[in-house]
């Protein structure tokens, strides 16, 4: 059956779909996607500092835990297509690496928290994947990132009403936390997710992954 609408004889309609695609515009971030196995750990941790009593803390969804690379914020779908087919080309000339995840700690700093995150203990290849990411989004036209990239995995966010016994309970936490926590990933790949927000939190979805080469550099 023909199509409804012959796109090829429809000049405008065709006009009309490439001017609306320009100015689609989607939340987006590159990521290091973790193994389930992995979240499951941090989910745990996470579950461990709740069930001690840590009130005021908004978690993130074991399922949405990542590692995040470059938050590219609103772009437009053209500049995803240009992401899918640049992004590959600058990931494969990095080496694969293993990430350690060890320690606890907040941003900004223990005295008004507002980040709770696990530590990554990670190589130069790392550094390297980030910087290249970041000059390549620039080129793309992405605000540049203004803070120098320190590598680590959110757990939770607080919210307004983390109190000071939290405060207390927190501290107290690190410090057990952070000596016994422990886990590690292969990193293969990155990875383009997509971000939608809901009222209930944010929902990523994988757009695509761009594989490392098969060199291993630790
Ligand atoms: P972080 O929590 O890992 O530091 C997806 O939203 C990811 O992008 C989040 O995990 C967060 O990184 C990062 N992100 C979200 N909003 C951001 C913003 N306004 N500026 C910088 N990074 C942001």
């Amino acid at each position: 059956m023909a199509s409804p609408i012959d796109e090829s004889d429809h000049p405008e309609y065709t006009d009309w779909q490439e001017d609306s695609r320009s100015l689609f515009n989607m939340r987006a971030f590159i990521a290091i996607e973790f193994p389930q196995s992995v979240q499951q750990q941090l989910g745990n941790l996470a579950q461990k500092l709740r069930s001690s009593g840590l009130r005021g803390v908004r978690w993130v969804p074991p399922e949405n835990i990542h590692l995040t690379l470059k938050f590219l914020g609103d772009i437009k779908t053209e500049t995803v297509q240009q992401l899918t087919h640049h992004l590959p080309t600058i990931v494969r000339v990095h080496p694969s690496f293993t990430l350690n995840l060890h320690g606890l700690g907040v941003f900004p700093g223990l005295r008004h928290p507002r980040v709770l995150w696990v530590g990554v203990q990670a190589p130069a290849a790392l550094f390297d994947l980030q910087r290249d990411i970041e000059s390549l989004a620039q080129r793309l036209g992405v605000p540049p990132e203004t803070r120098p990239f320190t590598p680590h995995v959110t757990l939770g966010r607080m919210q307004t009403d983390f109190g000071p016994q939290d405060q207390a309970l927190l501290e107290a936490q690190l410090q057990v936390s952070t000596s016994t926590f422990h886990a590690s990933l292969p990193v293969k790949q990155v990875a383009l997710f997509r971000s939608d927000l809901f009222p209930t939190g944010a929902r990523y979805t994988l757009l695509f992954h761009a594989d490392l080469s098969e060199r291993v550099e630790n």
